[in-house]
């Protein structure tokens, strides 16, 4: 297969967390060709969505982990799989991407589908299931935050609809002095919506991140914050331990697989804190490295051969 990967700079990649670079190796020692690109080296002429790429030669080696090469002018329509797996945030860039992506999806594999990445606010799509979820508002209202911070007992999460990574997660608890300027900041004094779901204690235990592939849990970890922290996010410092694809976990993918094939979401990692579902990241899901050493799984091989299926 030809696979071009759309992400962030090589100089962003952290060699044994990266999900994107363990997939393109995976790819590469398979024999396939791997390039890679960036949102900007995407362009269109006339009809056609072609990418200014560079092929990419990958290597466990910190710093150097994505060697590339000359640039290439390639048709996007002539290769086999394109992957988009750029960091968020969700702004005008990614947007565009996603435009143009679009428009090769009758041609190429696209994963995920670039009409269900815009679809899928990472927060807002886990209200699509409010069953499965803990109790959660969205709002920019200061006095319903405060109602709803009652209602759930007096303590709860605030977070930004396009946080990623622990990213302005906060902890709200009634009776602090901070409460007001907390709720001011996240929603930009009322004029910004905002998540604000009761507070899941289990996740002193962990986060389970599950990786669904084509809507089946591919396996899972968990991620627990650091002392002093309610995030669990690998990036803000929480540590990994293995974890089990439960038969509870199986029933929420089983929920959720019909919505994400029909929205084209293939790879996506689900967070679940003590049985509950708060996020669904779809756009540059993560953990497959630290999944495979925990379990001692070639996850990477599963996904390309799901791929390598696809493509046919
Ligand atoms: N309802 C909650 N109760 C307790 N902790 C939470 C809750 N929601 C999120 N967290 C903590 O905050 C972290 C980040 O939240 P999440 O919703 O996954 O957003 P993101 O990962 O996009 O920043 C989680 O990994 C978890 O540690
Ligand atoms: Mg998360």
């Amino acid at each position: 297969m030809h696979i071009v990967v759309v992400m962030d700079p090589p100089s962003t990649v952290i060699v044994d967390e990266d999900t994107s670079f363990a997939l393109m190796l995976e790819a590469q020692e398979r024999g396939h060709r791997v390039a890679h690109c960036q949102r900007h080296d995407l362009h269109v002429v006339g009809n056609r969505i072609h990418a200014t790429v560079r092929q990419a030669r990958l290597q466990r080696v910190a710093g150097e982990a994505v060697v590339l090469g000359e640039p290439e002018q390639v048709s996007l329509h002539d290769v086999d799989a394109v992957l988009i797996r750029t960091d968020p945030p969700f702004d005008s860039d990614y947007l565009w991407c996603t435009l143009l992506l679009e428009r090769v999806k009758d041609d190429t594999l696209v994963v995920n589908d670039p009409h269900g990445l815009r679809l899928a606010n990472e927060k807002l799509y886990a209200c699509y299931f409010p069953e499965l979820m803990p109790r959660t508002l969205i709002t920019a209202d200061k006095a319903k935050i405060k109602q709803f911070l009652d209602e759930v007992g007096g303590r709860a999460v605030i977070k930004p609809l396009d946080g990623a990574g622990g990213e302005g997660v906060l902890f709200l608890q009634s009776g602090d002095l901070n409460v007001n300027a907390i709720i001011e900041l996240r929603t930009h004094h009322g004029q910004r919506l905002a998540m604000i779901q009761e507070f899941l204690p289990a996740v002193s235990a962990g986060d389970k991140r599950i990786i669904l592939l084509g809507g089946e849990p591919l396996g899972a970890i968990l991620r627990v914050p650091q002392k002093g922290d309610v995030r669990s996010n690998i990036h803000v410092g929480g540590s990994v331990a293995a974890a089990e694809v439960t038969a509870e976990d199986r029933r929420i993918a089983e929920t959720l697989a019909p919505r994400l094939q029909s929205d084209g979401l293939h790879f996506v990692g689900l967070d679940v804190i003590g049985g509950k579902l708060t996020e669904v990241n779809v756009t540059s899901p993560t953990g497959i490295q630290q999944m495979s050493r925990l379990d001692g799984e070639n996850y990477c091989g599963r996904v390309l051969d799901w791929l390598q299926a696809r493509v046919g």
